[in-house]
C-alpha cells in the first residue's frame, strides 16, 4: 500500500533489513520494548544511508604490523535532534552509529484542533552553523512539525540540515519539500495519505505511545 512515486529530494532507504523491521513497528502487537528495539536498529541504518556523503580525510596510523594512511572523518561531528518525545526512540540508534555526535533536544506538541506545531523547549550546541544537523522524528505526517523544527534549527544558524523519519506521508513529505527544499529526507516508506486526525493510513498509530507504553489519548 506504499506509494510508488517519488518525493524528489526524499530517499527511500529499501534495504532489506529496515523493511523487515518497519513490518514488525508497523505490526499491532508489537510490545512497546520490542518496538524500541526495532525503531533504534532501523535508525541506525537510516542514519548511516543520510550520513554516507561526510567527507574524508586521510590520516598517518600506525597497525600493530605497519604504518598506513587511513580514512577519517573531515567535518565537526554531527548534531543529533529529535522531536520530543517519539524522536528519542530514534536517536539512540543514531548515537549508536555516531557515539560522538552531540545531542540537541527541541520540544513540540501537536495542537489538537490546528494541528500545528508549538514549541515547548529547546537546546542546542551553539556551534550548528558548522556542524552536519540530523534532525530524527519517526512519523512525518502532516508536515507541521518537521517545518517548524527546521525553522527553528535555521534560526539558530544550522546550514546542513538533514531530516530522518521512520515513515512518510506524501502530503507531509511534499510540504516539508517546499518549505525547506535544501533539506533532503530519509525515510523507509512512504504512504499515502492521512486521516482526519493527521494520523498517517496505513502508518503504525501514535509512535510516541507505542514506543513508551503510553495510553493515546
Ligand atoms: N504521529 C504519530 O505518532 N503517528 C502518526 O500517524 C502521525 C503523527
Amino acid at each position: 500500500m506504499t506509494s510508488a512515486f517519488p518525493v524528489d529530494g526524499l530517499t527511500l532507504v529499501q534495504h532489506p533489513l529496515v523493511q523487515h523491521r518497519l513490518t514488525r513497528l508497523r505490526t499491532r502487537d508489537t510490545p512497546p520494548e520490542r518496538f524500541r528495539a526495532e525503531l533504534r536498529a532501523v535508525s541506525l541504518l537510516l542514519g548511516a544511508a543520510a550520513l554516507a556523503d561526510l567527507p574524508l580525510e586521510d590520516r598517518t596510523i600506525a597497525t600493530p604490523v605497519a604504518s598506513m594512511e587511513s580514512a577519517v572523518l573531515a567535518c565537526a561531528p554531527p548534531v543529533v535532534v529529535p522531536v520530543l518525545r517519539a524522536g528519542l526512540a530514534m536517536a539512540d540508534g543514531v548515537l549508536d552509529l555516531l557515539p560522538e555526535a552531540s545531542l540537541a533536544h527541541l520540544g513540540l506538541y501537536r495542537d489538537p484542533e490546528t494541528l500545528e506545531a508549538v514549541e515547548y523547549y529547546f537546546k542546542a550546541p551553539a556551534d550548528l552553523a558548522e556542524r552536519p544537523v540530523l534532525l530524527v522524528d519517526p512519523m512525518l505526517a502532516t508536515g507541521h512539525s518537521a517545518i517548524a523544527a527546521l525553522d527553528r534549527l535555521k534560526a539558530a544558524g544550522a546550514r546542513d540540515l538533514r531530516f530522518l523519519c521512520l515513515l512518510a506521508a506524501r502530503p507531509g513529505a511534499v510540504a516539508v519539500r517546499a518549505a525547506h527544499p535544501d533539506v533532503r529526507i530519509w525515510t523507509a516508506a512512504l504512504d499515502p495519505a492521512l486521516d482526519a486526525k493527521g494520523y498517517i493510513v496505513p502508518g503504525l498509530g501514535d509512535a510516541g505511545d507505542r514506543a513508551f507504553g503510553t495510553d493515546h489519548d
